[in-house]
């Protein structure tokens, strides 16, 4: 019996606000040590009172992708500063490289290892802490940080999203801070994944295919999926041929939060028909570098659930040198 008592004592601690209701004050709460069972919920996204709840009874590393600028001025308690550019872009860039592909898998190990993430260990868990922007490129930086911990082996579930960045937690007056921690570093190394990554001669294979299921999303603006803007990574204006366009900057509300999973599942099949579904053909996902089209990947996959998406990393820049593009 004892050894029951024992094991039930986490669940019951976390279930005692909701039970004992009002004989439970905010002393107690705050000098619990059991984990409430809501952080056993480590979904795609998480809201600030989730994190800020969760945070100490978790094996977490919190990496904040705004610049180092503003994770001086504040953020959020024991977070890191990983601006998004060491992580996500090559560290040496030579002439003709294409712009953000996943950088070499060694230097992602390296600097995961640096801010204290290790693997194996499922028990870690990652929470990208991104800024708000219009154009939406801050709240971009998450999802690609995500497709790149994703390429660098860490299994999606153990990485997730603070929803709204961190002008969410600021808003929502949780507390922050200018100290700086110093992270323990660790030993990481994985095996890289690149089973999502498509090339161009892939993409070149399957376009004009969407009677057999296979769709293209550009996720780039409208205007520059018409051909009226040109992005200067490209070489020639418009899209690729069959390609829709699903603008990945109305992934997000205007405060940055993401939209529900009805709202983005109702866009999604705006701009592809029903004839997509979870369980029938495939989505090709791509933009004017692959920033937006993380955006997508990471949508599509993580929060609407379907598995059968691919990522152009090339994107325009790689394909407008080689290809027609469609206006
Ligand atoms: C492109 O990807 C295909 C698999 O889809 C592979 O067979 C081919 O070798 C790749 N081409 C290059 C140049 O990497
Ligand atoms: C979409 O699916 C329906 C059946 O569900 C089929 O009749 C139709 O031809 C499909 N359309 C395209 C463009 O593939």
């Amino acid at each position: 019996m004892i050894g029951r008592a024992a094991l039930l004592a986490p669940i019951l601690a976390g279930l005692a606000p909701t039970v004992a209701g009002a004989a439970v004050n905010a002393q107690a709460l705050t000098e619990r040590t059991f984990m409430p069972l809501a952080c056993l919920l480590f979904g795609p996204t998480v809201s600030p009172w989730w994190l800020n709840m969760c945070k100490p009874h978790l094996d977490l590393v919190v990496i904040d992708l705004r610049s180092a600028a503003e994770y001086a001025e504040s953020h959020i308690p024991g977070s890191v500063s990983l601006p998004f550019e060491p992580i996500s872009a090559w560290s040496q860039m030579g002439p003709g490289d294409l712009l953000l592909e996943m950088p070499p898998s060694a230097d992602v190990f390296a600097t995961l290892g640096s801010v204290g993430v290790s693997n194996p260990n499922p028990a870690t868990k990652i929470v990208l802490v991104n800024g708000v922007g219009n154009p939406a490129f801050p709240q971009a930086a998450s999802p690609r940080v995500a497709t790149t911990l994703k390429y660098a082996g860490i299994s999606e579930g153990r990485v997730s999203v603070l929803d709204g960045g961190f002008p969410a937690w600021a808003s929502e007056g949780l507390p922050t801070t200018t100290v700086v921690p110093t992270p323990v570093p660790r030993t990481y190394t994985a095996t890289e994944d690149r089973s999502f990554l498509v090339n161009i001669s892939y993409v070149a294979a399957n376009i004009n295919k969407k009677h057999q299921g296979i769709f293209l999303i550009d996720g780039r603006d409208k205007e520059v999926y018409d051909g009226l803007v040109m992005e200067e990574w490209a070489t020639k204006p418009g899209h690729i041929p069959s390609a829709v366009s699903l603008p990945a900057k109305n992934i997000w509300n205007p405060d940055g939060s993401w939209k529900s999973p009805l709202q983005l599942l109702g866009m999604l099949r705006g701009a592809v028909g029903y004839n997509v579904s979870r369980s029938y053909g495939q989505i090709i996902v791509y933009c004017g570098v692959g920033g937006y089209a993380s955006s997508w990947y990471f949508t599509l996959t993580r929060i609407l659930g379907f598995d059968n998406v691919k990522m152009y990393d090339g994107s325009a820049q790689e394909w407008s040198r080689y290809y027609d593009m469609e206006m």
